[in-house]
């Protein structure tokens, strides 16, 4: 069973409440030997999972140069790269190599940067891998980071939501509706195809409860009526943690 306990330092834990969604979904995979992790930030990850699994190899990506607050030892390595850059993401995963157990994707949080692992990931993770993709919302048409960038683009959670939805009414995905989806899109044609011939279970979870404490300013102390921080911060935001695990066929 997997020990989410160290890992309350990140907002995994104190404020998205992902942690349960770990200990379940994590459950399943055994024999686990290498791992990716994009955005690094503190560390914490990167070391809750070099402590849950001593013998898997980890990799971790993030934008930044290698932190002196990062776990240095035999089983993690680190690699600089812009989630931005198609080139870097593959560059890295060359490196990697496939037959990846799990991928957690937590870095800039920008769908494009989202999109670009993603389609990238998917192709390194094994049979029956798990993609963990953090912080989808920043999809949902409510949120600053999909709206910066035009309206109603079809993102990674679109796309998704899309393909699960297709699944649970039974409906065969056709060529044509595939076609649709490539308009006002991240995504081109055969991008799509391959995601939908390679992912075969969606999960798509919502935090319900609130945060155990706000990211702004760590404080407990929430006005209930409003249900925003005492700072401002509102912590039942309808765009906000949301997060996909995806198992690859
Ligand atoms: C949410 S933090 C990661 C938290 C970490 N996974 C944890 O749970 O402890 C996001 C990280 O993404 C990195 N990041 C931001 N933009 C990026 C980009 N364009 N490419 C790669 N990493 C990026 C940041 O430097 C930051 O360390």
């Amino acid at each position: 069973m997997i020990n989410t306990n160290s890992l309350e330092n990140t907002d995994k834990f104190f404020w998205h409440r992902y942690d349960s969604i770990y200990t379940q979904e994590l459950s399943n995979l055994e024999n686990v030997k290498k791992i990716v992790e994009f955005g690094i930030f503190k560390g914490d990850s990167v070391r809750w999972l070099n402590r849950e699994y001593p013998e898997a190899k980890i990799f971790g990506a993030d934008i930044l140069p290698v932190q002196s607050e990062w776990t240095i030892n035999d089983a993690i390595s680190y690699y600089q790269l812009d989630q931005d850059k198609v080139s870097d993401i593959q560059n890295f995963l060359n490196i990697t190599g496939n037959e990846i157990d799990l991928i957690i994707e937590d870095g800039s949080h920008f769908p494009k940067h989202q999109k670009n692992c993603l389609v990238e990931g998917m192709n390194y993770l094994k049979s029956n891998g798990i993609y963990i993709l953090e912080d989808i919302h920043t999809s949902h048409p409510q949120h600053d980071y999909y709206t910066k960038d035009g309206k109603n683009y079809i993102s990674p959670l679109h796309l998704l939501l899309f393909i699960e939805h297709h699944r649970s009414i039974g409906v065969e995905i056709h060529e044509d509706k595939i076609k649709e989806l490539t308009k006002n899109s991240l995504f081109n044609f055969n991008e799509i195809i391959n995601l939908i011939n390679t992912i075969k279970d969606i999960k798509i979870y919502r935090r319900s409860t609130l945060p155990l404490k706000c990211y702004n300013c760590n404080s407990s102390d929430y006005n209930y009526h409003i249900l925003k921080c005492k700072c401002g911060a509102d912590v039942y935001a309808e765009a906000d943690s949301m997060t996909a695990v995806l198992t690859k066929r």
